[in-house]
């Protein structure tokens, strides 16, 4: 069995950033509630706990605590910020609000040796973030740095395995805070460094041998890069046994059909339902402009199109009934599992389900990323032999160019985009910036505007250029492109894009902006 170490959540936006690197640090982790009960805790066996952050004080009503019996469990424990103070709270030391806050880089000294912080200078920079402040240690504890702030930035208990620091060792602006993680998993908890790559696949392969058997198993291609791992990670487990189904809606990137059919089809020799459907959408979205109803259409579309494959391959009433498939592959990833926890989250997110399948679709699914973050996937794409294009792709929407076209979804229109969207790809992976940004891309308004080409006037639609940095979606900045390359992509896209004589750059962060258009 992998060694496990849970992140006791307690509402911190870092949880996920200290998942992420425990991680990095070849040791499964997990992110659970402070919630969790200690019979649930002893259940899944942790070699390790690390409690988060929290905007909290501990002196807050209701603060997030945890059940007092896990100092009793014998697991090491990591405290880290409000992890912490929670911990010289439980058991018996003294946090105050000094009225000393530290927020940002902040200096560390350290004071006595730190089995965390093994072979470092007596000064370091850390980032912090906290109002209350620890003053004194619980009983049985050492206290070993300080800071301008924090009279008890680390501290720990050497025989019950207990470690807490004030600081956030996750974030990359500390200095040595890999050095923190690598100490307490390796050292303290005694996990062995087995979460890799080749280990991630092993793993999955033989939890969806012993899932589905003999039984045969679908998989919808959307071009991206989370169902192409799952397809191919499944495909390794049980070979033949799996039929993938790729929807060309007529609203792909350029070149992109064609990259399914190589990869899958060609490469990794799949079976592949390449279904031409971008007559249907076409008709389907005849006059149609309002955005929302535009998602709909296209959304619903999938859906009937998926139940006709699943339906001619023997899947009963295209769910999965009858004798030929029974699974549905999903290229859900660990984020999503956690988001789907929260409320208001999953709401954000609802209106991203289009183009996925609806909950009532009663195949049984396969879900081999759901443990993985994208970095993680990626990394196990790339392991398992995917072109780097289809690993490194930046994000795109279910609905595909059809909402950066904006008005009439036209064939026409489409083609312009799809030309222009080319030319933008291409020039801004040629300045080397295809990795930094989270997307780069063009968008097609419904205006048209008088220029002169040649000796003649011209009347047709402009191309705006949408180029933004991320790390989630859900804030974005426009990205500060080179001018040159902005001008590179302009007189292309002019000269070499029919329909059209005109190019803005979008220069709106989000919020107030979205990233796309619709
Ligand atoms: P917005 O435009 O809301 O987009 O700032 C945030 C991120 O989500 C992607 N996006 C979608 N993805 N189906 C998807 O699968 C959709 O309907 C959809 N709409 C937006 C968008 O590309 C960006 O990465």
């Amino acid at each position: 069995m992998t060694d496990t170490v849970l992140v006791v959540d307690f509402g911190a936006q870092y949880a996920r950033l200290i998942a992420r690197r425990v991680r990095e640090a070849h040791v499964y982790s997990e992110i659970v509630p402070s919630t969790i009960s200690i019979e649930e805790i002893r259940a899944r066996q942790p070699k390790g706990l690390i409690f988060s952050g929290g905007p909290k004080s501990v002196y807050a009503t209701p603060a997030p605590t945890i059940d007092l019996g896990v100092y009793e469990l014998g697991i090491p424990i990591l405290g880290l910020c409000y992890g912490a103070q929670l911990i010289a709270t439980q058991l018996g030391g003294t946090v105050l609000r000094t009225g000393n806050g530290e927020y940002g880089r902040t200096g560390l000294t350290l004071t006595a040796p730190s089995p965390l912080c093994i072979d470092w200078p007596t000064s370091s920079e850390v980032w912090m973030s906290h109002g209350d402040a620890i003053t004194d240690v619980p009983p049985g504890f050492v206290a070993t740095a300080t800071s301008a702030g924090a009279p008890v930035a680390a501290m720990h208990d050497a025989d019950r395995r207990i470690f807490g620091v004030q600081f956030h060792p996750e974030v990359v602006h500390t200095e040595r805070g890999s050095e923190v993680f690598e100490r307490f998993l390796l050292d303290a908890c005694g996990c062995l460094p087995s979460w890799t790559h080749v280990s991630i696949i092993e793993q999955q392969v033989d939890a969806v041998r012993a899932q589905v058997g003999t039984e045969r198993v679908l998989c919808a291609l959307s071009g991206g890069v989370d169902s192409a791992v799952a397809a191919a990670l499944v495909h390794k487990a049980i070979g033949d046994q799996l039929t993938c189904v790729f929807v060309d809606t007529g609203l792909m990137r350029a070149g992109e059909a064609d990259q399914v059919e190589d990869t899958f089809r060609r490469q990794f020799k799949i079976d592949l339902v390449h279904v031409k459907a971008a007559d249907r959408y076409f008709s389907a979205l005849e006059g149609v402009t309002d955005p929302e109803r535009k998602r709909k259409i296209i959304g619903e579309l999938f859906i009937r199109i998926f139940e006709e494959v699943a339906r001619d391959l023997g899947a009963g009433e295209g769910d999965g009934t009858g004798a030929g498939p029974k699974y549905l592959v999903q290229g859900t990833l660990y984020p999503d599992v956690i988001e789907s926890g929260s409320d208001t989250a999953a709401n954000i997110k609802s209106h991203h389900n289009v183009g996925g399948l609806p909950d009532d679709l009663s195949f049984d699914l396969v879900e081999p990323l759901r443990l993985l973050f994208k970095d993680e996937v990626r990394a196990v794409g790339e392991e398992l032999g995917l072109p780097h294009d289809i690993v490194w792709r930046q994000p795109f929407p279910g609905p595909g160019l059809g909402v950066r076209i904006i008005g009439e979804v036209t064939p026409e229109r489409a083609e312009i985009l799809r030309n222009a969207d080319a030319i933008v790809v291409e020039e801004i992976r040629r300045a080397g910036l295809y990795r930094e940004l989270w997307q780069s891309f063009a968008v097609l308004p419904a205006v048209r505007t008088v220029g002169v080409m040649g000796d003649g006037r011209t009347y047709a639609y402009p191309i705006v250029i949408r180029a933004v940095t991320s790390d989630d979606a859900m804030t974005a900045d426009w990205a500060r492109l080179p001018y040159d390359l902005i001008e590179r992509m302009s007189s292309r896209i002019i000269n070499e894009v029919e329909g059209v004589n005109r190019v803005a750059l979008d220069v709106t962060s989000k919020p107030p902006g979205t990233i796309e258009w619709e």
